[in-house]
């Protein structure tokens, strides 16, 4: 292979590899060895709850109308009908008011951030994100020509307001807030995201804008709060991105959006930049028929609950097995301290055929990631193997004197 068969900037990300994509390979001949029913999978954070019967009921209507014009070209930032049920959606989600004109319907949030980091970063600008951090945004920044800025987040993986801001430079363009998190599962509290924008407050204007860009896919799969905080509620110059991959458990469906609050100074350009940009990057926007259905369900939401249930039950057992954990408030994910180096770790919980994620993928090495969005029968039967693998690591640490 010729050193210009692929661009050097791919070839090197490829290298630095994802921690997700190398345990989902393992998985695989793990589980072409053993059969996946022999294999606890913890690594990926596909939701596997069913769709809510709304969203079925929404297809079949949409299924039964025949008219072609559901299938065509559609303007750049969607129907206008599926963009005013989000809009109505996110106005009452988000207690404050988002016009139908100012939603864009994308392909997931994955291409909802990706449009938000090209149409802010100009080359070199930085964007903060926190650590644990959900992998892709790395990629979204630089492909927009900006720059990742990690910032650790504390113990309990909250945002540390006082490392926030001695991040910021003139080159600080926004800042993605994710919470519910991934990897992490933490729940940002109220004083945090009013702190956030206040201290954000302290430095933007319309010379050197700073943009909070949520990143709220998980922002209904809450356990122990009626409503997640939000910074959005705090500051105006908030973008908010999400979808309906978790809420309406169908992330292969692509049925993301933008939404613009009403306060955000210079909507209507930001609006403008981004409909360009959802059609210029190529993938355009939600899916012709998922936005007819969207627009029949756009408020429904799947059974939270079971994820609750995995939740207890998963990181009740840890606990008890003496794991150190901060208790997820929501998203689909535990985070707890390997007791030994995270990858070493990991490694001896793949011999009891489970497979989690080890946390220095995410940013926050001495961690693992493992998501809890699989059949509860799936953790019971891994539970054993939680317990006898930290049993192995403290003999590790401490040998048995012979
Ligand atoms: C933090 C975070 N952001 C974005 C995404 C992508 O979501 P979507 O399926 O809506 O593109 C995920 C997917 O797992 C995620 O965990």
């Amino acid at each position: 292979m010729s050193k210009l068969t692929i661009a050097e900037k791919v070839a090197s990300d490829m290298k630095s590899g994802s921690w997700i994509r190398e345990m989902f390979e393992k998985g695989r001949r793990l589980k072409a060895e053993l059969g996946a029913e022999n294999v606890h999978d913890f690594s990926l954070g596909n939701p596997n709850e069913p769709p809510p019967d709304a969203f079925f009921q929404a297809l079949q209507a949409v299924a039964a109308d025949r008219q072609p014009a559901l299938h065509g070209y559609m303007p750049n930032v969607g129907f206008d009908e599926s963009r005013a049920a989000v809009a109505k959606f996110v106005s009452h989600e988000y207690r404050m008011e988002v016009e139908p004109g100012a939603v864009i319907l994308t392909t997931g949030a994955a291409g909802g951030m990706n449009m938000v980091m090209r149409t802010i970063c100009n080359p070199g600008d930085e964007v903060l994100v926190l650590a644990p951090f959900f992998v892709e945004y790395k990629f979204y920044i630089e492909q927009a020509g900006g720059k990742m800025v990690l910032v650790q987040t504390d113990e309990k993986f909250q945002p540390e307001l006082d490392a926030i801001e001695a991040a910021i430079t003139p080159r600080t363009r926004a800042i993605n807030i994710n919470t519910p998190n991934n990897p992490t599962g933490a729940v940002y509290t109220e004083e945090k995201c009013r702190g956030l924008a206040d201290l954000l407050k302290r430095h933007d204007d319309d010379e050197h804008p700073i943009y909070i860009a949520t990143d709220d896919p998980y922002r209904r799969i809450i356990f122990d709060l009626d409503w997640c905080p939000t910074p959005a509620t705090h500051y105006d110059r908030t973008i908010i991105v999400s979808s309906y991959s978790k809420d309406l458990s169908i992330a292969g469906e692509r049925a993301g959006y933008v939404a613009l609050p009403k306060a955000l100074p210079y909507r209507d350009m930001i609006f403008a930049a981004m409909a360009m940009l959802n059609r210029t990057l190529g993938y355009v926007n939600m899916p012709a028929f998922m936005q007819r259905v969207v627009a029949r369900c756009a408020e429904a939401l799947c059974d939270v609950d079971s994820y609750r249930s995995n939740r207890d039950l998963l990181c009740h057992a840890l606990l008890e097995y003496g794991y150190e954990l901060t208790m997820p408030g929501g998203a689909l994910y535990a985070f707890p301290k390997t007791p030994l180096d995270d990858v070493e770790f990991v490694n001896i919980l793949m011999k009891h055929n489970i497979l989690a994620v080890p946390g220095r993928g995410f940013g926050r090495p001495g961690h693992m990631r493992i998501s809890y969005c699989v059949d509860r029968k799936t953790i019971e039967r891994a539970l054993p193997g939680f317990k006898a693998a930290i049993e192995e690591a403290r003999n590790r640490l401490s040998p048995v004197a012979q």
